[in-house]
């Protein structure tokens, strides 16, 4: 159930129940009473039964946000990138510059046990072989000046990437192909809300022969104590790596799990539509692990460069609230597609 509300924020209101218009699927009075759009005093693009939407400037969203009042925030802004995508980015001298309002308000706008997770790729430096580092001095930036805590560095292996730039990749041959962004998993103080126990993954075929077949305590040449009990797998799964990738393992369903899904239903309603499918978004896979592993039911889940609603759809989908800030309508109206016939199907994306 949900409802496009308004194509565009248009006046500061404080009566969020304004904002919505009457006879829409989803009418002010369905909302529930902590609902999120009844946090943010402007006009909401789309609403559904958990979350809103907004189109504009995501720094004025997050501004007009009560402090200390988001669960998660789990976002991919615009890279550095080279090669621009219709969105637009900011040049790779003038990105922390850039990023560092929003970190500002990203980190008051959170729960003091709230996390700020950041899916960020790398680029290479124009004409030459060498790789920009500007995701490391945004990283050094968001814990020195913004006060930031580094909770883990993890990965998004993404086998789809095109093996770029050409010149140094498919056509010198001098460097491999890139197949790793970074998500930067930040808190707002040492000890944020986080359970391993939500994101177990099945045990492996080796820990399950393992433990068929039991361990001889002993101590690896590199000093680390095996324990009679290692192979024990009474755990409920096994504790996943830092590496959010395919659960599957050959090249096929590793496309499949790549950001270029061809065959969902936001794919194929924004062909249907005759819509622009948005250049860069991430795989449901992305943000359904930080939800799970750093938030419960209800929370609040914030992105602040939404795109495609992906983390919209995806928190929606495990009982989160969610906010989303996008500057491009489009982007947003074929978003709204994820929530097509939500409770019949809950894997739309
Ligand atoms: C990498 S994309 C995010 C894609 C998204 N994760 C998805 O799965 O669809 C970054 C988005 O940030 C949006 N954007 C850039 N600057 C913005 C701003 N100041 N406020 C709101 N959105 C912005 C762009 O239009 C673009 O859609």
């Amino acid at each position: 159930m949900a409802t496009t509300v308004s194509s565009k924020p248009q006046t500061v209101l404080d009566n969020a129940e304004a904002l919505l218009p009457t006879g829409a699927a989803c009418s002010p009075n369905e909302l529930s009473l902590d609902h999120p759009a009844r946090m943010i005093p402007i006009a909401p693009f789309f609403a559904s039964r958990l979350g809103v939407a907004y189109c504009g400037d995501s720094l004025e969203i997050l501004k007009a946000l009560p402090s200390a009042s988001v669960n998660l925030v789990v976002t991919s802004p615009p890279y550095a990138l080279h090669f621009k995508k219709a969105y637009g980015n900011e040049h790779k001298d003038r990105y922390v510059k850039w990023f560092l309002p929003f970190a500002k308000e990203i980190q008051r706008v959170l729960t003091d046990d709230g996390s700020f997770v950041l899916n960020i790729g790398g680029s290479y430096n124009k004409g030459t072989p060498t790789r920009s580092i500007y995701h490391f001095k945004l990283l050094i930036a968001l814990v020195e000046e913004i006060g930031f805590h580094l909770a883990q560095e993890c990965f998004w292996y993404n086998p789809a990437k095109m093996p770029v730039p050409a010149e140094w990749v498919t056509v010198r041959r001098i460097r491999v192909r890139d197949s790793v962004e970074y998500v930067w998993w930040l808190s707002k103080t040492p000890y944020p809300k986080a359970s391993n126990l939500n994101v177990l993954k099945e045990y492996s075929e080796d820990m399950i022969r393992l433990n068929r077949n039991g361990v001889r305590g002993t101590t690896r040449p590199s000093g680390h104590v095996i324990r009679e009990s290692f192979d024990k797998i009474d755990a409920g799964g096994a504790i996943p790596p830092n590496v959010t990738e395919s659960e599957f393992d050959t090249p096929e369903s590793m496309m499949k799990m790549g950001n270029n899904s061809a065959n969902d239903l936001y794919t194929k309603r924004c062909k249907e539509e005759g819509i622009k499918i948005h250049p860069a978004r991430f795989p449901a896979l992305l943000p359904k692990f930080f939800i799970k592993l750093l938030t419960d039911p209800n929370d609040i889940v914030l992105d602040p460069f939404a795109g495609s609603l992906t983390a919209g759809a995806v928190a929606e989908q495990l009982d989160r609230r969610w906010i989303a800030g996008e500057a491009v309508e489009e982007y947003l109206k074929a978003g709204t597609f994820r929530f097509q016939g939500f409770s019949q199907n809950p894997m739309l994306f």
